[in-house]
């Protein structure tokens, strides 16, 4: 079970849009058992996959602050391989989380309760570095950092390493691995062909080689609750998460991945 985290403190960068999509296209495309854990009180991750936060009986922070929860009450089957725990706006839960003790390690606990019944966690976090996101972090095997191509891009992606830092040092967490995705790139333009030579010097290696490019039929798609490879299996889109999630399995997969190369010959 492989555990990856999409983060970025700057807001509306596209952790959801990626995590969403992501888990789309390994559940439903390479049939790998997928859980979705949203950490964010947006609840965007649930909307996008078609569920109404005002009726959730189990969240995330509900899973988080209850006493000896049992994890598999909280998850929600979305389909067949993709399952989610889903999150809503709950201040009182967010206070208790805050206030609670090992409050950075709880989700790594819960989730020692369903070793080897998923392939991947995908876990997406909100835009702020507080205990949710820390609880993510604690419980990563790897870290993709979602780069949107604006201004202020690079802003707080220092101090975002720092933290990771932090905590991979007090958990003891030394092979935690941290990469940068690039997110609404649009090759016309010139800032973002800057952003985008600034985010590969920031990450060198550890950059994801694909690109996410804007694609309107994105947002069309999370508007529809739908991933775009069931909204529009032909827009760009559909294409670079695919091939995301190919690049990402043949380094997780290696092996895996060749024998279905050779199989499809
Ligand atoms: N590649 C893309 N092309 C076009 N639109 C995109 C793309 N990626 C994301 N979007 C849109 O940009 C907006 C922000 O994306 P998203 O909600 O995924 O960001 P986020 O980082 O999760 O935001 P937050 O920090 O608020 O949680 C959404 O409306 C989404 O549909
Ligand atoms: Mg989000």
């Amino acid at each position: 079970m492989k555990t990856i985290v999409l983060a970025n403190a700057k807001g509306g960068t596209g952790k959801t849009t990626v995590a969403v999509n992501l888990s789309a296209c390994l559940a439903l495309h390479h049939g790998k058992r997928v859980l979705g854990i949203d950490l964010d009180p947006q609840g965007n991750l649930g909307i996008s996959f078609g569920v109404d936060p005002r009726q959730l009986t189990h969240t995330s922070y509900q899973l988080l602050t209850a006493e000896n929860p049992d994890v598999r009450d909280y998850i929600a089957e979305i389909k067949p391989n993709l399952h989610l725990i889903a999150n809503a706006i709950a201040p009182d839960l967010e206070n208790r989380l805050e206030a609670s003790h090992n409050r950075d390690s709880l989700l790594r606990l819960r989730l020692r309760q369903l070793k080897g019944q998923y392939d991947y966690v995908i876990i997406d976090t909100p835009p702020a570095m507080r205990t949710a996101t820390m609880n993510a972090i604690v419980a990563a095997d790897e870290v993709i950092v979602v780069v949107d191509c604006g201004f202020y891009a690079l802003y707080g992606l220092t101090d975002l390493m720092r933290q990771i830092a932090r905590v991979s040092d007090a958990y003891e967490k030394d092979d935690i691995v941290i990469r940068g995705l690039l997110n609404m790139f649009n090759r016309g333009q010139n800032l973002d062909r800057d952003v985008k030579k600034e985010v590969s010097d920031f990450f060198g290696g550890l950059m994801i080689q694909t690109i996410i490019h804007k694609n309107v039929r994105l947002a069309e798609a999370a508007s529809a609750s739908k991933s775009i490879i069931e909204f529009d299996a032909s827009a760009p889109g559909s294409f670079d998460f695919l091939k995301l999630s190919k690049e990402l399995l043949s380094e997780y997969e290696p092996e895996e991945q060749k024998r279905s190369a050779t199989r499809a010959k």
